[in-house]
């Protein structure tokens, strides 16, 4: 990190900052001692231009569209890799040996049932509860089973507790699945893969064989990579900020998996496509890219725009490869909504407003298409996306907990209320 420094005026004061360069990317400017030397605050809603912490986890370049995951393309892992080999990564900084691979996937697999007492928990929600807010009791409700790898100071409690979070998503999240349709719980397999597992956990019946397609599980499995991390997005940092007080992994994963329910954050590939259903057809698509341009009208196009993205998201470009592989190996010929898809792309990406606001297809835009015709119901897509997620969030809070300079997260304020004013009694308001 080669330090430089900025100077600060503020009236006739000045003030000397430390200005830090990363590996790669934006420098930084440090401003931890600012308030103490200026009695001033910055400010930066929605931290635009605020760095919350130093990372080695994940890279993002929102111009050129690049995406590294400890310093490896996201397009090379989506190529070559498998998810829990992202997982290795993300949580250890290096891909795995072979041997080391074995290891982690037996490790994993052999952490994917969830105590049989969670089943119980199910039968307290309404069959239509969202999958969402099932998932995030029973996610928080893990702490109270696992105690023993709650301790966030000794290294091995947090690791067992960050393979127990990575192998019993997929169970938790197809036991929400089944107790939305109303059937019955399925168990993991040891002897099938990440994916296939849960693919099957979510599609199998008790009453015949369930045969996992190779190329949805692979589709599926790619998507999870897709997802895994993203730098300091919005759940993430809560999941941190959460961390900072020393709540339990299982507490603050709970949290992150509230936070990306927004339709401005994970929520929005289940908008996407409601979005692609509610437009329809083609010939009504000038209609919503009217409303999505004019300022008095709330609409946005779901899936497009990014806070970091100014160019095409490089998960997005994976994810319609990914669309297009399944519904080829569904024999979907042609389906409406990717017509939509395609066609509302295109047009935005000709678009002057789109072009000049740098508005392009996030990540969002074509998996809830490919998750719809994969066979889930628009209500799980969210929970699928907090499912690969996951891991991103405990290798941050990971990140987080064994850093030296780490301590409780503690905004301040700009105050624009009333000055001290005194009581009233009611006689006289
Ligand atoms: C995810 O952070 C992450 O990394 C998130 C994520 C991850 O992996 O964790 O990548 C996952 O959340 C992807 C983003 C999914 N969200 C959506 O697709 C929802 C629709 N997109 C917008 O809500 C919006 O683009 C955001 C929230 C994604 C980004 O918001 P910004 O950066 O605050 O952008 P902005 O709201 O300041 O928009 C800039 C301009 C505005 O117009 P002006 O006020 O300048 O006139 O662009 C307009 C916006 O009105 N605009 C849109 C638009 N998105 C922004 N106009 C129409 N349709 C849109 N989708």
């Amino acid at each position: 990190m080669t330090d430089q420094s900025a100077t600060l005026k503020i009236g006739d004061k000045s003030v000397d900052l430390a200005v830090k360069s990363g590996t790669i990317g934006p420098d930084v400017i440090d401003i931890g001692a600012l308030y103490k030397n200026t009695a001033s605050f910055t400010y930066d809603p929605g931290f635009t231009s605020t760095a919350s912490c130093e990372s080695k986890i994940t890279y993002i370049d929102g111009d050129e569209g690049v995406l590294l995951h400890r310093g490896y393309p996201i397009e090379q892992l989506a190529e070559h890799g498998d998810f829990l080999e992202v997982c290795y990564l993300l949580l250890y900084g290096e891909l795995p040996t072979a041997a080391q691979k074995k290891d982690f996937d037996y490790r994993v697999t052999h952490h994917t049932m969830v105590h049989e007492q969670m089943s119980r928990f199910f039968t307290g929600f309404r069959r239509d509860a969202h999958p969402m807010a099932v998932m995030c009791g029973c996610v928080g409700a893990l702490s109270a089973f696992y105690h023993d790898s709650t301790d966030i100071t000794d290294p091995h409690q947090r690791m067992v507790a960050s393979l127990r979070m990575i192998a019993k998503m997929p169970t938790l999240a197809a036991m929400a699945y089944k107790y939305h349709i109303g059937q019955p719980f399925v168990y993991p397999k040891n002897d099938l893969d990440y994916a296939s597992n849960f693919l099957r956990m979510c599609f199998a019946v008790p009453c015949e064989e369930y045969v996992v397609n190779p190329v949805l599980s692979r589709a599926m499995d790619r998507i999870f990579i897709l997802h895994a991390d993203h730098e300091q997005n919005a759940s993430t940092s809560t999941v941190r900020l959460a961390g900072s007080s020393g709540a339990n992994p299982f507490a603050c994963i709970a949290a992150g998996i509230a936070c990306l329910w927004g339709p401005a954050h994970g929520g929005v590939n289940e908008a996407a496509l409601n979005m692609l259903t509610e437009i329809g057809s083609v010939d009504r698509i000038p209609e919503y890219v009217a409303r999505a341009k004019d300022k008095n009208d709330p609409f946005r196009l779901m899936g497009f725009g990014h806070r970091v993205y100014k160019n095409y998201d490089p998960r997005a470009k994976i994810m319609q490869k990914t669309t297009h592989e399944v519904l080829g190996e569904l024999g979907v010929k042609d389906d409406p909504l990717l017509e939509v898809a395609m066609e509302l792309e295109r047009i935005a990406l000709t678009d002057e407003y789109f072009i000049e606001k740098k508005l392009y297809p996030n990540i969002d835009f074509y998996s809830g298409i490919t998750l719809k015709a994969l066979g889930f119901p628009t209500t799980m897509f969210t929970v699928l996306f907090a499912l690969a997620r996951t891991v991103g969030w405990i290798a941050q809070w990971n990140e987080m907990i064994e850093d030296p300079q780490q301590r409780i997260g503690r905004p301040r304020q700009l105050y624009i209320g009333e000055p001290k004013r005194d009581y009233l009694p009611v006689s006289k308001r």
